[in-house]
């Protein structure tokens, strides 16, 4: 019985009759160490998977020494996710094209700024086979307006793309404390395989098929968060918190029936992880809604706020809107969505956020 995950041909072309793949994470980050610590202690237990993990990691001087020693050495992401030990079978590698040349399965996750040069470098330096998985929460601009993060991977590297996404805050994850997550995959026979690669008792695993929406989902829930940190920092109270959560949720929606065209837009899919769950662990816990909280409370701008609160983390929500805003632009449906639309205006326009409120006031929801 063939349970690789790969096609028929694929699998004898890899002569798969022993099953050994070399799973290949790229990028170390907070939520890349976390996954990193699933991926590592689920690939040396199980056969199926080569068990040295290879770890691409931005190399950085961390207490004048370099970031790939310290993790190889001490197993910990000192800078990144301090206070969890990675499995000792990651292996954390400075050179890109050395640590993806010989993977068969490519796990994306780099803030999204950085993509774009991270697949220039190893395009045609890897597998032509290979599967990829991106964690990415972030949506691009394509000529025809939206583009999906792992649509710009596939098309730059030629491999078939599924992604994860889900109310898995890094910390939380590492910690091992209980999340679900939600893969989205375009093939059935990759959904299975991933799963068993990243499934573990307190990290459940939902595979559906509509990866466009899974990712849509991602990307927008850290707009609405930004708008829940306006809204803490404002004074309101969690009446309006939960009014901009559903609002938010109903503009996610929206936009995903307008703009994901690859197949049907489930109001099931919503309900994932991916969808509700991500949106509410944003609005109370995440780092978008810390530093908006701040934007208002200090005065201070989002990008010097971003600097002094994240330790080297990127912020996601102000970009998404900014990228979505144009998208919307393009399409004359800017009225539609006012709470996306505050959110851009807010952090890019100089528009008060004293004012945020009256995004929901006049909402199409209500009309
Ligand atoms: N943190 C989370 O809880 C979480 C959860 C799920 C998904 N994600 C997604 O995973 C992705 C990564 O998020 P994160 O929080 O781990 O990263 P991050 O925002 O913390 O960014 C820091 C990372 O960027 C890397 N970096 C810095 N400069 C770079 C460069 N020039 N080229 C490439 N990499 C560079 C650093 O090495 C570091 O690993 C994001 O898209 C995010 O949405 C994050």
């Amino acid at each position: 019985k063939r349970f690789c995950g790969f096609s028929d041909t694929t699998c004898q072309q890899k002569k798969h009759n022993t099953i050994t793949q070399h799973v290949q994470i790229i990028l170390i980050s907070a939520v890349g160490s976390a996954i990193a610590k699933i991926v590592g202690a689920n690939a040396a237990k199980n056969s199926k998977f080569a068990n040295t993990v290879k770890m691409w990691v931005f190399e950085e001087m961390v207490n004048g020494r370099k970031l790939t020693e310290i993790i190889n050495t001490e197993h910990e992401n000192i800078k990144y996710l301090p206070g969890h030990k990675l499995p000792a079978n990651v292996l954390a590698v400075p050179d890109l094209v050395e640590a993806s040349s010989d993977a068969d399965i490519l796990v994306f996750v780099i803030p999204h700024q950085f993509v774009g040069r991270v697949c220039d470098t190893i395009k045609g330096k890897i597998k032509s086979d290979a599967l990829g998985i991106s964690l990415i929460k972030g949506v691009d601009e394509g000529p025809d307006g939206l583009k999906l993060i792992s649509d710009v991977i596939q098309e730059k590297l030629g491999i078939t793309m599924s992604v994860l996404m889900g109310a898995n805050i890094a910390n939380e994850v590492a910690d091992e404390k209980f999340c679900e997550t939600t893969i989205g995959c375009k093939k059935k026979n990759h959904g299975a395989l991933l799963k068993e690669l990243m499934q573990t008792s307190n990290f459940r695993v939902t595979v559906v098929e509509e990866y466009d929406v899974v990712e849509i989902c991602g990307a927008l829930k850290n707009i609405v968060a930004v708008g829940a940190g306006f809204c803490d920092g404002l004074g309101f109270g969690d009446n309006t918190k939960a009014a901009v959560i559903r609002l938010g949720l109903m503009e996610m929606i929206a936009f995903a029936r307008i703009f994901c065209t690859a197949g049907p837009v489930s109001s099931s899919t919503f309900l994932e992880s991916c969808g509700v769950a991500d949106l509410i662990t944003t609005c109370y816990g995440g780092r978008n809604r810390k530093v908006a909280e701040a934007f208002v409370t200090t005065g201070k701008s989002i990008e010097e706020l971003e600097k002094e609160m994240l330790n080297g983390q990127k912020l996601q929500g102000p970009a998404t809107a900014a990228e979505v805003y144009a998208i919307l632009k393009h399409k004359n449906l800017i009225d539609k969505f006012p709470l996306f639309n505050a959110v851009y205006q807010i952090c890019y326009q100089g528009h008060p956020v004293t004012e945020f409120i009256k995004c929901l006031q006049n909402h199409p929801e209500h009309m």
